[in-house]
């Protein structure tokens, strides 16, 4: 293989790229942000691809969620908390169900940009560029709102290393408190339309916090209790951005080069071309990174791209992110899972249950039902437990915001009621509520696996 750089991906073909005006402008963007800090450790790096060795292994599982696209206008410190907030809650309940560690990763931080299936859209006759995220353009049907600024990725720079600060704040600093969070989380089952299902498993968990707290294993007393790990991740899809983002560390062992743009990156369905530019440049960088597996992805392909990405087969620097829809999990994921157990490749599986199950509603919104969500979850372990191979993960889209996107859930969003509060400025996300059943749900999958039972069976009994 050729000599990689961190700009070696400019001589490969690209797909998703926006058609800036001003190429001087962008090229002067990107030499600023190449001079500004960089907005993770390499060492935080490092430790995810340990962390997710674990999953790897079998020891740990993967909790990835946040939003689909992140926004200029919602850039709030109460937003970030909420959705911070309800990707907690979900851990304590998955740590509860999985009686293991959960791997906490973010869309957060940095995930701006968005592909899209059609580089224009025509309304009325009129045909603009398409919105590609805020990190590209606005979403407003004009033609100077569609034009690609380059000074958005300045934005984008700036409210990820904000936003990543709170985080760091809330991860460390008291919010993350285990008594805290489970606190919220029973409000939230006696409050909850399907709250009789949940409330077994949360008193569970209040009496292992009491029987801890009896012990003199407190918040107050111990670290672990007052403070967590979370680490953030976007789709690697400007690769400007990111070749502006990428540095060699002096002080760590593995220097890089290293993406310090987020911990995680990941590679999305459309840009996963064997010898296109993003899978140039994400075979280079050092960090732990994903790559989404559509249905369309021959086993074949998975194989070949997965030599280039993680080609020394170390454990934790490959997430494959299945994608595939509940009504095909079960037949196209299996191939998959197979062709990597034969070829001895070291990855996690985790699996995306939102962009397979996008669908039109009736009354003209993107929206995706929670049974479908769901029924791809239990699909992906199902597969895994057929395979004999380890579901490692779940990756959501979802907000700690009370939206109405996803039609279902305790809440029973109809189709009529997506209208109420639909802000989505891309697909349709879990709320809340929703977020959390979920968690509730995949946990007894998980306590299911790990009394040996079959799901299979314990589904249909
Ligand atoms: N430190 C442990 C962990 O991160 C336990 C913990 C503390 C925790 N606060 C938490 C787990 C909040 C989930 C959510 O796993
Ligand atoms: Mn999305």
């Amino acid at each position: 293989m050729a000599e990689w750089t961190p700009n070696s991906w400019r001589g490969f073909p690209i797909q998703q790229v926006p058609d800036y005006p001003d190429l001087d402008h962008l090229a002067a963007v990107e030499s600023q942000i190449a001079s500004c800090p960089p907005l993770v450790f390499v060492g935080e790096a490092q430790r995810l691809k340990r962390d997710l060795a674990a999953v790897v292994e079998g020891r740990a599982f993967l909790l990835q969620g946040g939003d689909c696209a992140e926004s200029f206008a919602e850039f709030s410190p109460n937003n970030i908390r909420d959705t911070f907030g309800v990707l907690l809650q979900m851990a304590v309940v998955l740590t509860f169900g999985a009686a293991m560690p959960i791997v906490k990763v973010g869309r957060l931080a940095g995930q701006f940009a968005k592909p899209r299936s059609a580089p224009t859209e025509t309304i009325d006759g009129v045909e603009l560029p398409s919105y590609r995220g805020d990190m590209v353009n606005a979403m407003e049907f004009e033609a100077a709102a569609r034009r690609p600024d380059p000074e958005r990725l300045l934005q984008v720079y700036h409210q990820s290393a904000a936003t990543l600060n709170l985080l760091r704040a809330f991860a460390q600093g008291g919010f993350a408190n285990l008594e805290d969070v489970h606190r919220w989380t029973r409000g939230f089952v006696q409050e909850s339309p399907m709250g009789e299902r949940f409330m077994q498993v949360s008193e569970r968990i209040g009496e292992a916090i009491e029987f801890m707290r009896a012990c003199g294993i407190t918040p107050e007393s111990t670290r672990q209790l007052r403070e967590t790990e979370f680490y953030t991740s976007h789709e690697a899809l400007l690769l400007g951005y990111e070749q502006a983002m990428t540095r060699v560390d002096t002080i760590t062992d593995d220097g890089g080069p290293y993406s310090t743009s987020a911990h995680m990156l990941w590679i999305g369905d459309r840009t996963r071309q064997l010898d296109g530019a993003h899978v140039e440049y994400m075979r280079g960088i050092h960090n732990p990174i994903g790559m989404k597996c559509g249905p369309s992805l021959p086993a074949d392909d998975l194989l070949r791209l997965i030599e280039v990405l993680n080609p020394d087969n170390t454990p934790g620097r490959l997430t494959l992110i299945a994608r595939m829809g509940s009504d095909q999990v079960r037949d196209k994921l299996a191939p998959l899972v197979r062709a990597v157990k034969a070829a001895g490749a070291q990855v996690v599986w985790s699996c995306d249950p939102m962009h397979g199950n996008t669908v039109k509603s009736s009354t003209g919104y993107k929206t995706r039902p929670v049974d479908r969500i769901l029924d791809e979850v239990r699909g992906f372990f199902e597969v895994h437990e057929a395979e004999g191979t380890y579901a490692g993960g779940v990756h959501f889209e979802m907000t700690g915001q009370d939206v109405t996107e996803c039609l279902g859930g305790g809440q029973a969003i109809t189709e009529v009621g997506l209208a109420d509060r639909y802000h989505t400025h891309c697909d349709p996300r879990l709320n809340a509520s929703q977020a959390l059943e979920l968690a509730f749900l995949i946990a007894d999958m998980l306590k299911t696996r790990r009394s040996g039972a079959s799901l299979a069976l314990a589904e249909a009994s």
